[in-house]
């Protein structure tokens, strides 16, 4: 089965065919980050727009070897997100849909985030899975694509929005994730001076599998107010605020493959990328015996392959509820209404 998906929810405007939930028959994606490097972040009414205009090129790029009849479902990412974002995408999957009289399969993003390690790995259940990105920390127990059982999340920021908010603070540019974990190579760990008394957050019993971001960006920053700032130094603040994320992030993790006694962890979302993270999970890996797995770099960050893969399995789920006519149904009784001048 051929499944289109679009992934507008944020900064990247993606499409991308992905047959049987395992088989990228292609995938284009357009980064917006350049447009929006000038405000050290995201703006939604920008993003919103460079969708609209970016996103049939973007179809195009990714439908080359295929005709859009060869389809056999159409999907889009359908929240969370920025709104006025994710309305361009999931309008032209249904509107696709529509065309071509297929069923449209809506997706949730943080489901998405967790099926993209699925696509080039086999992974067996259960297994505790984690979405670090830049809008999301969450931990959840996974005992199929379809039982799966919340855990934690962050209480403020989430991990991504940290790095980018440090990144921010130190005029280094956006996105922080991969701009600090490049520049962090060569600093060095010290947790005596400068970055003495800074304590890992929530280790009440209570929030056990909950993360929070915003003290230690807070503690990073006044630290960084009293410094000297050069090259060197600002080497050496991003080392140690990166290993003080991650080492929170696995913290809560490895709390959790405890207390489940599950060996198999699942980690995805743009901050999966960092390569601190994955060192230390390649030691965690030998030294526990737990079976990890991630994405590939491309498939870390906002992508529409991993919203095709988890529209597969939606659908296979529950096809009817997607079926053509069902769809259908609902668009036009909808339209109906409008028509005889009734709310609906
Ligand atoms: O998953 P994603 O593309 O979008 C969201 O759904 O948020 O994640 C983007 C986030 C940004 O905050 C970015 O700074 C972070 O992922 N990120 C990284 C790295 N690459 C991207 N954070 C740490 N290290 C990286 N290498
Ligand atoms: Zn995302």
């Amino acid at each position: 089965m051929k499944i289109l998906a679009i992934e507008t929810s944020c900064d990247e405007t993606s499409v991308s065919i992905v047959e049987d939930g395992k088989r990228i028959l292609s995938l284009a994606t357009y980064s917006q980050i350049e447009i929006h490097k000038d405000f050290d972040g995201v703006v939604p009414e920008i993003a919103s727009r460079n969708h609209l205009s970016k996103l049939i090129d973007v179809l195009e790029n990714s439908t080359k070897n295929l005709t859009l009849n060869e389809i056999d479902c159409f999907a889009a990412t359908n929240g969370p997100g920025l709104v006025g974002s994710l309305l361009v995408g999931t309008n032209a999957a249904k509107t696709l849909a529509l065309i071509f009289r297929k069923p449209y399969i809506p997706v949730n993003h943080i489901l998405s985030h967790m099926y993209a390690p699925h696509i080039e790995n086999q992974i067996d259940f259960p297994y505790i899975g984690l979405v670090a990105s830049g809008g999301h920390t969450i931990l959840f127990k996974v005992s199929s694509f379809h039982e799966i059982e919340f855990l934690g999340s962050t209480i403020d920021d989430a991990i991504g929005e940290a790095f980018d908010k440090i990144a921010k603070f130190l005029g280094l540019g956006y996105p922080g994730g991969p701009i600090i974990d490049k520049i962090s190579t060569n600093g060095k760990i010290d947790l005596t001076n400068n970055f003495s008394n800074i304590t890992l957050p929530l280790s009440d019993e209570k929030d056990r599998y909950n993360f929070s971001y915003s003290g230690l960006k807070t503690a990073i920053i006044y630290r960084v107010k009293k410094m000297n700032l050069n090259e060197e130094v600002i080497k050496h603040v991003v080392k140690n605020f990166q290993f003080l994320a991650i080492e929170h992030l696995l913290d809560k993790t490895l709390n959790a493959l405890n207390d489940f006694r599950l060996n198999r962890l699942v980690i995805s979302g743009g901050v999966s990328a960092n390569s601190y993270l994955r060192k230390r999970l390649e030691d965690i890996k030998k030294e526990k015996k737990i079976e990890v797995y991630t994405a590939s770099l491309k498939l870390c960050s906002d992508n529409a392959a991993m919203v095709a893969g988890r529209a597969y399995v939606d659908y296979l789920k529950n096809p009817s509820i997607f079926s053509e006519e069902s769809f259908k149904d609902s668009v036009f009784s909808r339209l109906s209404f409008i028509k005889k001048g009734k709310r609906g």
